[in-house]
């Protein structure tokens, strides 16, 4: 690795450890004015380990800043991915002196029984805090979920279910998915399975989610299902289903399999507890494919931006869209903006955008839908193409040719992405940080996150049509060190 700068490819408004191997996000949780993320971690290399818990926290979740590790192997495992609650009706018993507890429900992993060719090396532990997420402990009562037998059975995600006052426990199971509830998230009762004959099942599921949306005043419940691997342009990737759930069964209102993201990175992606009426969702910004051979030298992985969850109706189907959070609006820098701009050929954008890094923020809206493309580039001839397929129909993202890809032999390849929107014009916004880029169409509709590592800066942009587009409008922010991300 001589010569190769220990920051290269560190990101400037994604959250990176500053060392060693990060991967899913755990415990996502907004508590007294902070957002908290705490992560898969492996604080003695840069590749997979014995898992603890990394920590950071956020008072808006755009700038993180690293704390002390929070949870810790110990007797019983590693420290698996898992979620938080802020229990405040104390239904635990944690808290002291009227104190609300914060508490984490993670999986144990016994690499010890794993060894030994048990089935039932994964099990359901807690820890809490009195301190507002500062220091932890566990629960001298662990496991609180013991294994039946099922040798992947991992990643609970907990939230409270008002009508019926008890907490849900939304599990991987293997094949499936299976809810859990509790009154007080020490003992719990098994209420059903869903999914063993439903959606993709190219790999095992993991990193589950449930929770409910609002779409024209109706509530509908999503369920987030992780799977490696099987993802739709290989590797990792995240699913989604869509139906009503009643304490017990979660019921799909379509059989169709669909996808949270079509890029290749963005897995085990969760939504934050305790944000109101928001639903914000942080992924892995990696694939379990290749996140031990990327390039990077300190650290290895990043977070995806934090994304708001929704829904919205298509031919009578109810889908998810995923938008940046507002508050990536701190990153505005300098830039400029174009209206009703015909491009037939190719139209360079570099003189425009004086980017010397090559970090941006692009919203852009079309008259048409003829095909597009934007692409980024550097003097070594490396190139990241954006663009829309009319005749596919697809969105696309293709790194083939964008620096570094020969570590690992699936990373070079051209990403699609299903367009679901029935619109006669196309509208996106880009999200290009150091070594990653993010795309949300047609109001979040259509989502695609990529990872990609050039031999030198981005700094030059264009947009190409063979059939001509007209750009009705287009908003370039240039995000620097001295812009507002401070
Ligand atoms: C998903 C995952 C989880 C597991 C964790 C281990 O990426 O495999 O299922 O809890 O990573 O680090």
């Amino acid at each position: 690795k001589a010569g190769i700068k220990p920051e290269l490819y560190r990101p400037l408004y994604h959250f990176t450890p500053k060392a060693h191997w990060m991967n899913d996000p755990n415990g996502m949780v907004y508590y007294k004015g902070t957002y908290h993320l705490f992560f898969q971690y492996y604080p003695d290399a840069t590749v997979w380990g014995p898992m603890h818990w990394g920590h950071a926290t956020s008072k808006d979740m755009v700038r993180w800043q690293e704390q002390p590790i929070a949870l810790y192997p110990d007797s019983l495992g590693w420290i698996f991915s898992g979620s938080a609650v802020v229990d405040v009706n104390n239904t635990s018993g944690f808290g002291k002196n009227g104190q609300t507890p914060l508490v984490a429900i993670f999986t144990h992993h016994n690499s010890t029984l794993e060894k030994a060719k048990s089935d039932k090396f994964q099990y359901q532990s807690l820890a809490y805090s009195l301190d507002e997420g500062k220091t932890w402990t566990k629960y001298a009562g662990n496991p609180v979920l013991q294994n039946p037998g099922i040798t992947d059975f991992r990643d609970p995600k907990v939230r409270w279910f008002e009508p019926q006052k008890k907490w849900i426990m939304t599990l991987a199971t293997k094949d499936r998915i299976t809810f859990y509830s509790s009154p007080n998230l020490k003992n719990w009762t098994r209420e059903s399975d869903f999914g063993s004959n439903l959606g993709a099942h190219g790999g095992v599921w993991e990193c589950p989610d449930l929770f409910p949306l609002t779409y024209n005043g109706r509530q509908a419940w999503v369920l987030l299902v992780s799977i490696n691997p099987g993802g739709p342009n290989g590797g990792s990737a995240t699913q989604y289903f869509v139906g009503d759930f009643d304490g017990k069964n979660f019921k799909p209102y379509s059989t169709k399999t669909k996808w949270m993201d079509y890029g290749t990175d963005n897995y085990a992606g969760v939504t934050f507890a305790n944000t109101g009426n928001r639903t914000i969702l942080m992924g892995w910004m990696s694939n379990w494919q290749y996140a031990r051979d990327v390039p990077t030298v300190a650290w290895r992985s990043a977070t995806t931006v934090p994304r708001e969850l929704g829904l919205a109706e298509v031919n009578k189907e109810l889908l998810l869209t995923s938008k940046p959070i507002k508050e990536l609006d701190v990153l505005d820098g300098q830039g400029f903006s174009l209206k009703n701009l015909p491009v037939k050929g190719q139209y360079d954008l570099t003189a425009k955008t004086k980017n010397e890094t090559g970090l941006f923020k692009l919203d852009l809206s079309t008259q048409n839908t003829n095909d597009f493309s934007i692409v980024l580039a550097n003097d070594k001839g490396n190139e990241l193409v954006v663009g829309y397929d009319k005749s596919a129909n697809v969105f696309y993202i293709d790194r083939s040719r964008s620096g570094k890809t020969d570590f690992e032999k699936g990373f070079a390849g051209r990403h699609t992405a299903p367009r679901s929107a029935v619109a006669t014009k196309i509208s996106l916004t880009l999200l290009v940080d150091a070594a990653s880029v993010e795309l949300f169409a047609d109001n979040g509709l259509s989502v695609m996150t990529d990872i990609f590592f050039p031999e030198k800066d981005m700094t030059r942009l264009s947009v190409k049509s063979a059939k001509g587009v007209t750009i009705s409008s287009m908003n370039y922010t240039k995000i620097t060190a001295g812009s507002k991300a401070g």
